[in-house]
């Protein structure tokens, strides 16, 4: 593959500093050197600008114009790494940036699907958040859900539909994202199911899904959160009970042995809140698995 990296250094979508040093921690771990290994070309295009102003504390929707801001200029870098027939490797940054990186795919993938595995469901809004942390946010905006400045990111709305979405390691949802999940017949493989069906029938379900959905593209939104705090405690919103380190290795070699997956990030990771880079370096391990090292 011809690999292009964007990192998006944003923490303004919740209110723990550090994350929008993910980008950092991630390439120190070794990102670009292990997909150089498996033969893929990379070329890393470096930072995204987040421009920062007085950070608020009092607004139902925290930080909004930055955000924003942010995320328009990352549609706008996605979409031109895809107009050069790259493949977009996005790096974060909290999970805000989702909605940049979405709808900068949306404009190209017309059916596209994504996989958002996590520790949340990510679908709240200005009316259901709990906290007016964007970063809980970016699954509903996609969905056209939302404050109109992010559902109106390049101008349409929504990016993507509800039965395109699969989310995956799901355990602290709220009342509001729930009741979302229901209305929307939106997929969801809690921690319930992978712990009773295994890993390989949740990613063989997953696969199946999006193959009858016959998507044009599908994107993996990884949130470290979503794998167990044990093995990557720097994260902002960190809960336990999560996936593990060798589940989620084997999720990432069989979407790698799917062929299905066209673009993906990882976000949420915080060198401030880990054990010496940990969490980054579970990150690249995963990048390592999803870009086909298991079968080398
Ligand atoms: N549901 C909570 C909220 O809306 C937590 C969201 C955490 N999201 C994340 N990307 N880590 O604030
Ligand atoms: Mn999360
Ligand atoms: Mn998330
Ligand atoms: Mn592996």
């Amino acid at each position: 593959l011809n690999i292009s990296i964007v990192g998006v250094p944003m923490d303004l979508g919740q209110n723990r500093r550090g994350v929008d040093m993910g980008p950092s921690a991630i390439r120190y771990a070794g990102a670009i050197e292990r997909l150089k290994a498996l033969g893929h070309t990379v070329n890393d295009k470096g930072d995204i600008v987040i421009g920062r102003k007085e950070i608020s504390k009092n607004t139902k929707l925290r930080n909004l114009e930055e955000v924003v801001e942010g995320n328009t200029k990352l549609a706008n870098e996605v979409k031109e790494i895809l107009a050069e027939g790259d493949y977009p490797l996005v790096l974060g940054g909290d999970h805000s940036i989702a909605i940049g990186t979405i709808a900068g795919l949306a404009d190209k993938y017309k059916n596209l699907g994504v996989i958002w595995y996590d520790a949340h469901a990510d679908l709240n809004t200005e009316e259901t958040s709990p906290s007016g942390n964007i970063h809980g946010m970016p699954l509903a905006v996609s969905l056209g859900l939302g404050h109109t400045d992010l559902v109106k990111i390049r101008s349409y709305t929504p990016k993507l539909k509800p039965e395109n979405v699969v989310i995956i390691g799901a355990r602290s949802v709220d009342p509001g994202e729930r009741e979302l999940i229901k209305e929307k017949g939106i997929k969801v493989f809690s921690m319930h199911e992978i712990d009773k069906l295994g890993m390989t029938k949740v990613m063989e379900q997953t696969i199946e899904y999006f193959q009858k959905r016959e998507v044009d593209g599908v994107h993996l939104s990884l949130d470290l959160d979503g794998i167990d705090p044990i093995y990557t405690p720097g994260v902002g919103t960190p809960v336990p009970g999560g996936i593990t380190y060798r589940e989620s290795h084997l999720a990432m070699e069989m979407l790698y042995s799917s062929n299905l997956i066209t673009s993906a990030e990882f976000v949420e990771v915080n060198p401030i809140l880990d054990e010496k880079n940990k969490t980054a370096d579970v990150a690249v391990a995963l990048m390592g698995s999803l870009f086909g090292e298991s079968l080398l």
